[in-house]
C-alpha cells in the first residue's frame, strides 16, 4: 500500500500548489485595481499597423515591459509630414474600414482625455507621432500609465493613428480626425515573474 500513500501525500501537495496559485492570482488582481498591475519584466507586446481607408500609412509599435513603466518603439510610414494623435483605443475590432470599430480611447479609469504626461488622463493617450519631410514617425518613450498585464492590460486593444494633431484638450478625442492606420496589440512573449 506504499503507492496509495503516496498518490496521497502527492494529491495533498497538488492541492496545497494549486490554493497557492489561486491566493497569488488574487493578490496580483487586487493590485492592479489600484493601478499597481506590472507585466514581469521583459514581457512583450507588437502591433503591426494597417492602413485604413484611402491611406497607405502601415508601420509597428513595440511594446516591452521595463522596470519604469512600458518602453513604447513606433516606426510609422506613409503620413503626411507633422503631427499624428496615436492612442491604444478600446477594442481590437479592426474590421470597419474607417477603423471606427476600434472604439474610443482606452479609458477604464474614467478619466478625461489629456497628455501622455498628464497624471489624470485616458490610458491610451500616448499623444502626437511626429512624421518628418518622407511621412515617416519614429518615436521611443517609456509609458508609466500602460499596462501589459491585469484588467487594465493593452493587450487585445488596438494602436490608432490619425490624420491630424491631437490637440491634448479637445473632449474626447484631441479632435484628431480620422484613422489612418491601426493595429491591435499582440503577445509577442509573456515573461514569468
Ligand atoms: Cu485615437
Ligand atoms: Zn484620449
Amino acid at each position: 500500500m506504499k503507492s496509495l500513500s503516496f498518490l496521497r501525500s502527492f494529491g495533498l501537495f497538488a492541492g496545497a500548489l494549486a490554493f497557492a496559485g489561486t491566493s497569488a492570482a488574487v493578490a496580483a488582481d487586487d493590485a492592479s485595481h489600484h493601478g499597481m498591475a506590472k507585466a514581469a519584466k521583459g514581457t512583450t507586446a507588437i502591433a503591426v499597423l494597417v492602413p485604413g481607408q484611402n491611406s497607405k500609412v502601415s508601420g509597428t509599435v513595440r511594446f516591452t515591459q521595463e522596470s519604469k513603466g512600458v518602453r513604447v518603439q513606433a516606426e510609422v510610414k506613409g503620413l503626411t509630414p507633422g503631427a499624428h494623435g496615436f492612442h491604444v483605443h478600446e477594442k481590437g475590432d479592426l474590421s470597419k474600414p474607417d477603423l471606427t470599430s476600434a472604439g474610443g480611447h482606452f479609458n477604464p479609469t474614467g478619466h478625461p482625455h489629456s497628455a501622455p504626461d498628464s497624471k489624470q488622463r485616458h490610458i491610451g493617450d500616448l499623444g502626437n507621432l511626429e512624421a518628418d519631410a518622407n511621412g515617416t514617425a519614429r518615436a521611443d518613450f517609456v509609458d508609466s500609465h500602460l499596462q501589459l498585464a491585469g484588467p487594465h492590460s493593452i493587450i487585445g486593444r488596438a494602436v490608432i493613428v490619425h490624420e491630424k494633431a491631437d490637440d491634448l484638450k479637445s473632449q474626447p478625442t484631441g479632435d484628431a480626425g480620422g484613422r489612418v492606420a491601426g493595429g491591435v496589440i499582440g503577445i509577442v512573449e509573456l515573461k514569468k515573474k
